[in-house]
């Protein structure tokens, strides 16, 4: 990566005293700027081919990403990571339920058989962990006779009745090649919520109309989607026979990247499932985690997509303290950052927004979240009342109930069934709402970094960004001081 002469110095003038940054270290220097906080790019890439509307990433943590988070956070611009303390199969009905979510042309629709019962088919949706109500319905020889909509099951009241009984016959059909544009003309005039296209009688495609009607209004116009209009979604997998087990229900599901999750990424099992799993499927692998410029470097030329640094920063970690190892994250990303062209995720350790511009103005292309994202109310589980607040729990994957729990866990940190050595812990996050809201503040932050900075888009913020080293001092005079805060603001806690 080219990297500005005044950034370069400031590392490398740490690097002679022996010195290694992190956030609270740092802080960026303010430069000229033509651009408006609001009118900055925030577009950037989480792997090569994964592209990401705002830099965000949400952590493979079984506290954090599952399907729900994923929706909401590619809605917004980013990009989910469903974690692996799921078995393989549940982990691709999470991830199909982000794919199934929104569509545009649906290209190879499920389909049902008029001989089914509801009953059947219920199991079907339930099991494949469909989000979605409408199937046309097709006789013995794969012939379209009908469609089942939402209604249909709605209605229903005899599980037992098959489908060709209830189905809608009275439906519209039109070929192959019919255009977004024009499927919705047709089902507006006609007033049908589904039109199915067909060659030879044979189902090709699908257009439902809330999707049409969703993308003439330009309402998601800043969703994070992919070439048929279905959200972006990515998944952690380990290595060895299970990351070959995943990979393979992932990618069927299409997956849009595959994450290899371990937190010591440099080792030979993983540049080997790497190279087996790129030469095996189409798919983009972003691979970590690692903190040093020679990790990078390897997991480069053994084809990565992209790679994720952070070893021992989030605040769950214990591996710094437990193992001995790691660099402080802003130097680890810097490192990394200038090894490579590749994307850098920089995950873990971040806590205020003015995080988000130093990471990237590191180097970082993307940043990924644990701990701002595990209390809103997308995360998995519920809240909980202590102390007049409420709460979500957070954990470490690498957390001793995280490990006795989950295989996912003790692969992420090479541990047997037994006697684990934790390099996590567990605890409560405060309850923030919805991710909507949270992200707001976020984004909001890392405009205003990029207007002081004078960026107005990612790539001039990982190239010119130049950085100051900030005292205890310094740091100390950052934060609100000589004042009792009575009013919390939303993006700064504290207050009575
Ligand atoms: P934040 O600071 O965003 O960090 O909460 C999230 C990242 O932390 C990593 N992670 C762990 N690291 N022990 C560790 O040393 C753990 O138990 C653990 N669990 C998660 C992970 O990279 C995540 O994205």
């Amino acid at each position: 990566m080219i990297i500005s002469k005044g950034k370069h110095n400031f590392f490398k003038n740490m690097e002679k005293l022996g010195i290694a940054l992190t956030y609270d270290d740092v802080r960026l220097k303010t430069n000229y700027a033509e651009v408006m906080p609001d009118q900055v790019n925030l577009e950037t890439q989480f792997s090569r081919n994964t592209p990401l509307k705002i830099p965000i990433v949400s952590a493979a943590m079984d506290t954090v990403t599952e399907h729900k988070l994923a929706i909401e956070l590619a809605k917004l611009g980013g990009l989910g990571i469903i974690h692996k303390n799921l078995t393989p199969e549940q982990q691709a009905k999470e991830v199909a339920k982000v794919k199934y979510h929104l569509n545009g042309l649906i290209e190879k629709p499920i389909c049902v058989k008029e001989d089914h019962s509801i009953k059947e088919i219920n199991e079907k949706i339930e099991e494949k962990g469909y989000s979605f109500h409408s199937f046309p319905v097709l006789n013995n020889e794969n012939h379209l006779t009908g469609i089942l909509t939402q209604n249909d099951f709605d209605f229903c009241d005899n599980p037992n009745i098959k489908a060709k009984e209830i189905m809608s016959k009275d439906i519209i059909i039109e070929n192959e090649n019919t255009t977004l544009e024009e499927a919705y003309q047709i089902m507006k005039r006609e007033k049908k919520k589904v039109l199915p296209l067909t060659k030879d009688n044979k189902v090709t495609g699908l257009y439902i109309f809330t999707d049409l009607k969703r993308i003439k209004s330009g309402e998601s116009k800043n969703y994070n989607t992919d070439k048929k209009g279905q959200l972006r979604v990515g998944a952690a997998m380990g290595v060895g026979e299970d990351a070959k087990q995943r990979a393979e229900l992932l990618t069927n599901k299409n997956v849009d990247v595959l994450v290899i999750d371990t937190a010591h990424g440099d080792t030979k099992l993983v540049i080997e499932t790497l190279k087996e799993i790129k030469q095996t499927y189409n798919v983009e692998v972003v691979v970590g985690n690692i903190s040093e410029p020679s990790s990078a470097n390897r997991l480069a030329k053994a084809g990565a997509d992209g790679i994720k640094t952070g070893q021992g920063p989030g605040a769950i970690c214990t591996t710094r303290i437990i193992a001995g190892i790691g660099c402080p994250q802003v130097t680890a990303i810097y490192k990394c950052a200038k090894e490579t062209d590749l994307p850098i995720c920089a995950d873990g350790g971040l806590r205020f927004s003015g995080d988000i511009p130093i990471a990237l103005g590191a180097g970082a292309s993307s940043v990924m979240m644990g701990s701002m994202l595990a209390g809103t109310k997308e995360a998995p589980g519920s809240t909980i009342f202590l102390k007049g607040k409420r709460w979500k729990t957070y954990r470490g994957m690498g957390s001793l109930e995280a490990m006795k729990d989950n295989p996912g866990s003790r692969e992420r940190y090479s541990q047997g069934k037994s006697e684990f050595i934790p390099e996590g812990v567990e605890g409560l996050v405060p309850y923030k709402g919805d991710l909507k809201e949270v992200l707001q503040y976020y984004i909001g932050g890392l405009k205003r970094g990029m207007g002081y900075t004078g960026s107005p888009n990612i790539n001039e913020l990982r190239k010119n960004a130049d950085f100051i080293r900030i005292s205890s001092s310094g740091q100390k005079e950052s934060h609100p001081h000589d004042i009792q805060i009575t009013k919390e603001s939303p993006n700064y806690p504290g207050g009575i």
